[in-house]
């Protein structure tokens, strides 16, 4: 699928496999989210435009790139997407920070807003939106539409694990999304939870129930 990543580095799958392990605790849990955000970024950023500027070494005056033009902003889903911010700002301090609030319906599944503020000159930004779960696409989809209807352009999405129905959704209905995923898992089960996956990724983050 054009636009779509998974990722294969041994880093990542070693550390998803620790965050789907249930004796994994709450504390582990969330430091591992927060890693896995930092190399998944690392991977997504490899199309950041450059350009060349001048600085002097302790020796000589040299032209050396840094990262050009493009504001960015780092958009979690609440409430899980939170964990995933702090390892993205690890690679770019200067990033805003936008939030979407949205819950799944239990019955449906369907995704409601309940909050969103996002940074401004959210029209020139490299929107970042992450959250850990790409179960049905609802959430994702939802919060991408509502991006993109406050002016959002240029967006991508990060999730630790989709689904294959969610990442078809997705892609569906934001073809000009570029996904990154650290895993495609097999299925859904009937209550719209990732099988094998790894449950609740929000409860497992704060320590709810
Ligand atoms: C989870 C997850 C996603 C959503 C994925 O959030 O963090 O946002 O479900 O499911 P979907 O692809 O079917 O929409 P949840 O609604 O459980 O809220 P929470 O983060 O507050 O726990
Ligand atoms: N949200 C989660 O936190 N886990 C799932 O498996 C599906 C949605």
């Amino acid at each position: 699928m054009e636009n779509v990543t998974i990722m294969d580095h041994p880093l990542i799958r070693h550390k998803i496999t620790r965050l789907r392990d249930k004796s994994t605790g709450t504390w582990e849990f969330r430091k591992l989210v927060e890693e896995i955000a930092a190399l998944m970024g690392y991977e997504a950023f490899r199309d950041l435009p450059t350009e060349e500027i001048q600085v002097e070494t302790p020796l000589e005056t040299c032209h050396s790139p840094v990262i050009f033009g493009k504001k960015l902003a780092v958009v979690p889903i609440l409430r899980a997407g939170l964990g995933m911010v702090e390892g993205i700002l690890t690679l770019v301090p200067s990033a805003k920070v936008g939030h979407i609030g949205l819950y799944r319906e239990p019955d449906t599944h369907e995704p409601t807003e309940y909050y969103c503020k996002l940074p401004d000159s959210i029209d020139e930004r490299l929107v970042t939106v992450v959250d850990p779960m790409l179960a049905t696409g609802g959430s994702a989809s939802a919060a991408i539409r509502f991006i993109k209807e406050r002016g959002g352009k240029k967006i991508k999405f990060l999730c630790i694990i989709a689904a294959p129905e969610g990442l078809e959704r997705l892609h569906n209905d934001h073809p000009d999304v570029q996904i990154y995923c650290g895993q495609l898992d097999r299925e859904l089960d009937k209550n719209a939870y990732i099988l094998p996956g790894l449950g609740d990724a929000g409860d497992r983050i704060f320590g709810t129930r």
